[in-house]
C-alpha cells in the first residue's frame, strides 16, 4: 500500500490520525536537526517533517532527498506549531511527523524548476519536457480546470437531452477556411483522407438522421497560421439542434456559460443578460467583430467635423470616400512624443498611415491637428467624445475598413495600457447580423462564416443580383475581446445549398465531388436545424487567466506547429513512403 490519503486533502480534521502519503519532493528545507519536505501529489502539497528523534532511519533518508524524488512516508498528522501556519495553502494548518519513509525512485535534476510558474523558461524546453512542466501546480490546476469545465458542459447538455455522438477523424475535406491535414491511403493509391476542420457536415447529417440534439467534445484540425489563441488541433464543444431558431441557441449558450461560471468561478462578475450587438454596430463602436466590452472608450465617427476643416490628412481620406474616427484616452494629454509615435507604429501594423493626437487642455495645444481647428470645432470634438481637460484624442483617417481595424486594435491596446480591463469581470456578448459573404482578393465571394450558413429568407432573391447585401442567420459569442464561438442556422434545402456553392465559385463538378453526399442527404427530408461550437481551449484560457491556449492544452504544438517532445512532424522511412505510394518533392 502506498497511501491512505492524498497530500492536498489533509486538514485539521485529520489531526492525530496515522496516515501514509506518496508523492514528489516539491521543496526541501534542512533546519539543522529537522528536515521539512513539501510533498506533492496530483491533489496538492503537504508538509512532512523528519525529526531524527522520531525516526533516525527516516531522517537519514531525508538527508539524501532532492527535488522531484518520489517518496512514500508514514506518520501522524499534527497541528503546525503556532505561528508557522500557512494560510495560503489548503493544508497549511497541519503537518505530518514522519515515522517511516521509503525512497520509491530518485530523479535527475529537472531542466527547470517545477516549483515556479515556469513562464520565464524557454517554451520549447518546457514543451520538450512537458511531463515535467505539467507537474507545476499552475499547469496542474489548468488541466484540472479543463476537466471540470468539460464535465460541467457534458452534464449540462445531458440534463437537456443532448446526446454525445462521436464522429470520424478520417473523412473528406469539410471546409472552415483553413488548409486540411491530409492522410494518404495505402490501399487506394493516390487518394487521401482529410482530417475534419470541424464536424460541421457530420453534425448536420446527424440532424438528417433524426438525432435532434447532438453534442460532442470534438477535436478539430486546421493547417493555418498559428497565434496565441490558435493551435493546429484544438477542441470544440460542438453542438447542433433540429427544429429550432437562432433564439434557442443564444438562450442555451447564455444559460450554459452563466451557470458554468457561477458554479466553477463564483467570484467572477458577469454582465447579464449578455449584450447583443449587430455586426455593423460592433464595427462602428469597437472597430472589431470581437469587441472587449469590459471598458468604454468607444470609437466616434468625426468625419463631419473633420470634413469642415482644411486639414489635408482629413481631406484626402474623406475625398476618396474614407472616414475619420477616433477614441478618447482619459488622462493621457501628457503623453510624450515618443509615446505617441509608439501608438502610431502600433496602428501602422494594422494598415493605418499613423495616429493623430489632440490633447484636450485649457490652453491651446501644439498638436498638428489643433492648428487646423477653430475653437468651435475643438468644442464640437470635445463634446462628441465627452472629453475633459487632461484627455487625449487619438484619431485615424483613411479607408473605412483600415480605420475600423486599426482603431479597434488601438482601443484594445489602450484598454490594456490604462488598466481598464476590470479584473474578475467576464464580459460576454453576442454579435448578430453578419453579412453572408465577403469579397476575396480575386474579386469573388467567400463565406463570412462557412458555406452551410443559411441566408435570411427575405434575402434569398439577392443571391443572384447582389450577394454582398445578403445577411446570414449566424451569430458569434465573444468574451473579453476573444471570439469564443460561432454558429448559425443552416441551409437544409438542397437547391439553396447548391446555389450558395455557386455564388462561392464552385464548379458543378466540384460541388458534386466535394458535397454531393450532403446535397443528396438534404433531399431525404432534412429538418430545419442550427448549432454552434464554442472553442474549449480559448474559454479555458480566459478562465485560467492565461495568455495562450498552449497553457491549457496538456500536449500542445509549439509556435511553429511542432511537437518538440515527440519531435513531430518527423521523417518516415522509404518503406513507409513506398507503402503509401508517395515520393517526396522537396523543391
Ligand atoms: P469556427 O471556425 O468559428 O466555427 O470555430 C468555432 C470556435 O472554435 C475555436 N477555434 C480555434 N481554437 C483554437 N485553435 C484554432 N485554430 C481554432 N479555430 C477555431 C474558436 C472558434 O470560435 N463548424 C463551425 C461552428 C458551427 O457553425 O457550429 C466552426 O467550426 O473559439
Amino acid at each position: 500500500m502506498y497511501r491512505t490519503h492524498s497530500c492536498g486533502k489533509l486538514r485539521s480534521d485529520n489531526i492525530g490520525e496515522r496516515v501514509m502519503l506518496a508523492g514528489w519532493v516539491h521543496r526541501r528545507r534542512d533546519h539543522g536537526g529537522l528536515i521539512f519536505i513539501d510533498l506533492r501529489d496530483g491533489t496538492g502539497i503537504a508538509q512532512v517533517v523528519f525529526n531524527p528523534e522520531v525516526s533516525a532511519g527516516a531522517h537519514e533518508i531525508a538527508t539524501k532527498l532532492r527535488n522531484e524524488y518520489v517518496l512514500k512516508v508514514g506518520g501522524t498528522v499534527a497541528h503546525r506549531p503556532s505561528g508557522t501556519d500557512n494560510p495560503n495553502m489548503p493544508t497549511g494548518e497541519v503537518e505530518v511527523n514522519v515515522e517511516e519513509a521509503e525512497l520509491l525512485n530518485p530523479a535527475k535534476t529537472p531542466p527547470f524548476d517545477i516549483n515556479s510558474d515556469g513562464l520565464d523558461v524557454d517554451e520549447n524546453v518546457r514543451l520538450k519536457y512537458r511531463y515535467l512542466d505539467l507537474r507545476r501546480p499552475r499547469m496542474h490546476d489548468n488541466v484540472l480546470l479543463r476537466h471540470r469545465v468539460i464535465k460541467f458542459m457534458r452534464d449540462f447538455l445531458d440534463e437537456r437531452d443532448f446526446v454525445e455522438i462521436e464522429t470520424p477523424i478520417m473523412i473528406k475535406s469539410t471546409p472552415e477556411g483553413a488548409r486540411d491535414y491530409l492522410i494518404p491511403s495505402r490501399i487506394r493509391p493516390g487518394k487521401f483522407y482529410a482530417m475534419p476542420q470541424s464536424p460541421q457536415q457530420l453534425k448536420q447529417l446527424l440532424m438528417v438522421a433524426g438525432f435532434d440534439k447532438y453534442f460532442q467534445v470534438a477535436r478539430c484540425f486546421r493547417d493555418e497560421d498559428l497565434r496565441a489563441d490558435r493551435q493546429p488541433e484544438f477542441t470544440q464543444l460542438d453542438l447542433e439542434m433540429s427544429f429550432i431558431d437562432q433564439e434557442d441557441i443564444l438562450v442555451l449558450m447564455e444559460e450554459m456559460f452563466t451557470s458554468l461560471m457561477e458554479t466553477i468561478k463564483p467570484d467572477i462578475r458577469l454582465i447579464k443578460p449578455f449584450p447583443r450587438l449587430t455586426f455593423r454596430e460592433t464595427m462602428e463602436r469597437y472597430g472589431l467583430d470581437k469587441p472587449d466590452i469590459r471598458f468604454g472608450m468607444e470609437i466616434q465617427d468625426i468625419s463631419d467635423i473633420a470634413g469642415a476643416t482644411d486639414f489635408g490628412v482629413f481631406r484626402s481620406a474623406l475625398d476618396v470616400g474614407g472616414t475619420v474616427r477616433g477614441i478618447c484616452a482619459q488622462g493621457c494629454s501628457g503623453y510624450s512624443r515618443k509615446q505617441i509615435e509608439e501608438l502610431s507604429e502600433f496602428a501602422q501594423i494594422y494598415g493605418a498611415k499613423g495616429v493623430l493626437n489632440l490633447p484636450i487642455a485649457a490652453e491651446a495645444s501644439k498638436s498638428v491637428v489643433a492648428k487646423f481647428l477653430s475653437d468651435e470645432q475643438r468644442e464640437q470634438l470635445k463634446h462628441r467624445f465627452k472629453a475633459s481637460d487632461g484627455d487625449l484624442l487619438l484619431i485615424i483617417a483613411g479607408e473605412t475598413p483600415v480605420v475600423e481595424q486599426s482603431l479597434g486594435m488601438l482601443r484594445a491596446e489602450m484598454g490594456k495600457r490604462l488598466g481598464l480591463l476590470a479584473p474578475g469581470l467576464f464580459a460576454f456578448c453576442f454579435i448578430l447580423d453578419f453579412p453572408m459573404f465577403e469579397r476575396n482578393k480575386d474579386g469573388g465571394w467567400d463565406s463570412t462564416h462557412h458555406p452551410f450558413t443559411a441566408p435570411r429568407d427575405e434575402h434569398i432573391p439577392l443571391l443572384d443580383s447582389d450577394p454582398g447585401k445578403v445577411m446570414a442567420k449566424c451569430y458569434d459569442l465573444v468574451c473579453n475581446g476573444c471570439e469564443l464561438s460561432s454558429g448559425s442556422i443552416r441551409i437544409h434545402k438542397s437547391y439553396l445549398q447548391r446555389k450558395i456553392f455557386q455564388v462561392l465559385g464552385y464548379s458543378d463538378d466540384e460541388i458534386k465531388n466535394r458535397f454531393g453526399h450532403l446535397l443528396e442527404a438534404f433531399e431525404y427530408g432534412a429538418p430545419p436545424h442550427g448549432g454552434i461550437a464554442p472553442g474549449i481551449d480559448r474559454f479555458i484560457m480566459l478562465l485560467a487567466g492565461e495568455e495562450s491556449i498552449r497553457e491549457v492544452i496538456p500536449f500542445p504544438k509549439n509556435k511553429s506547429a511542432m511537437d518538440v517532445m515527440f519531435d513531430a512532424p518527423s521523417e518516415v522511412s522509404e518503406e513507409q513512403l513506398r507503402d503509401l505510394h508517395l515520393r517526396l518533392r522537396l523543391d
